[in-house]
């Protein structure tokens, strides 16, 4: 296993090479894909799909094309989350959102160009190994997980919930869908694809399952911790947002402190679910305890 820095320098060094438009009728469209992969990003879902695949003895090279596409999706999940008509963002990752750069409409092709580049490529992937059925179906598990876990089912789930939430009641279960839909659902799948594209065993995905789910609703917990008392200047985003617009959050509903206890429990529990792989999980451990302090 390699460290976070590793990884991500792996992706980043990749980063935009499946970026490509039909021509220079649509040069725009590549530049505006490309403005907001580029700004920046922790590249956490990218990161985690690649050591997941390192974990179950894969190869990051075959895990690369989906580490990418996540943070395509990913990417596209933050352009459209900021757009006037969604939570209204004038500043991501430290810079000009991506409406602001290029308007509105092309922020809106940007997300789905990223969207769509992504299904493009865990599609195609599967198929280079048409000489090996068993790899060819575990790539193609990959491709579904990743697929799935944005869509209605997932992440744009969550999305719904987010912004129909904002003129509803929270109650606790609106809170926790919203916090495994929107956020949790895109952590899990680079954590479950790259252990899938290993060929991991069913035993290995359930006891990653409960850590990458348990890490993911920490994150938004954490998100929602910062919207409220981070450091602008680290985050890159603006604060005070989520009470601005009524957002049904933990911290919003059960308080600060709650919210606090709540963070640390998931991350212990996250930690806990992988404790029988003792140090060979050290990687995962030790990112459940940076996440959990993070102020970025
Ligand atoms: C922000 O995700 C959106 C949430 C799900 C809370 P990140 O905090 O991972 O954003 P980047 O990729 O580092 O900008
Ligand atoms: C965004 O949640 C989650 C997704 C984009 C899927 P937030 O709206 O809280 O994220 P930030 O705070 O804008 O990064
Ligand atoms: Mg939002
Ligand atoms: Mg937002
Ligand atoms: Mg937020």
């Amino acid at each position: 296993m390699r460290s976070f820095d590793e990884y991500k320098d792996f992706i980043n060094s990749h980063l935009t090479d499946l970026i490509d438009v039909a021509g220079p009728e649509a040069s725009v469209l590549g530049e505006a894909m490309r403005y907001s992969l580029e700004v920046g990003g922790k590249r956490l879902r990218p990161v985690l799909l690649l050591a997941a695949c390192e974990f179950a003895g894969g190869d990051i090279n075959e895990a690369l094309p989906y580490a990418l596409s996540l943070e395509y999706i990913h990417t596209y999940s933050l352009i459209h989350d900021d757009l006037p008509a969604m939570d209204n963002d004038d500043l991501r990752r430290g810079k000009p959102t991506n409406h602001k750069v290029y308007g509105e409409a092309m922020a809106i092709l940007a997300g789905d160009g990223l969207l769509s580049t992504a299904a493009e490529t865990v599609s195609e992937e599967p198929l280079r190994y048409h000489e090996d059925p068993q790899k060819m179906y575990s790539h193609l598990k990959a491709a579904h997980e990743i697929i799935s876990r944005a869509g209605a089912h997932g992440m744009i789930a969550g999305q719904t919930a987010d912004i129909l939430g904002e003129r509803m009641v929270p109650t606790p279960e609106l809170i926790r869908f919203i916090e495994l839909h929107k956020t949790a659902d895109l952590i899990t799948a680079p954590v479950r694809a790259g252990l899938m594209i290993a060929g991991a065993e069913d035993e290995t995905l359930d006891r990653f399952t409960s850590y990458a789910i348990d890490i993911g609703v920490a994150f938004q917990i954490l998100d929602d911790i910062l919207d409220i008392e981070g450091d602008p200047a680290l985050l890159g985003k603006t604060l005070g947002k989520d009470a601005e617009q009524g957002k049904c959050n933990y911290a919003y509903v059960h308080g600060m402190p709650a919210a606090k206890e709540e963070l640390h429990r998931l991350t212990s529990e996250a930690k806990e679910a992988l404790s029988v792989y003792g140090d060979d999980a050290a990687f995962f451990t030790a990112l459940a305890d940076s996440l959990e302090t993070r102020n970025n």
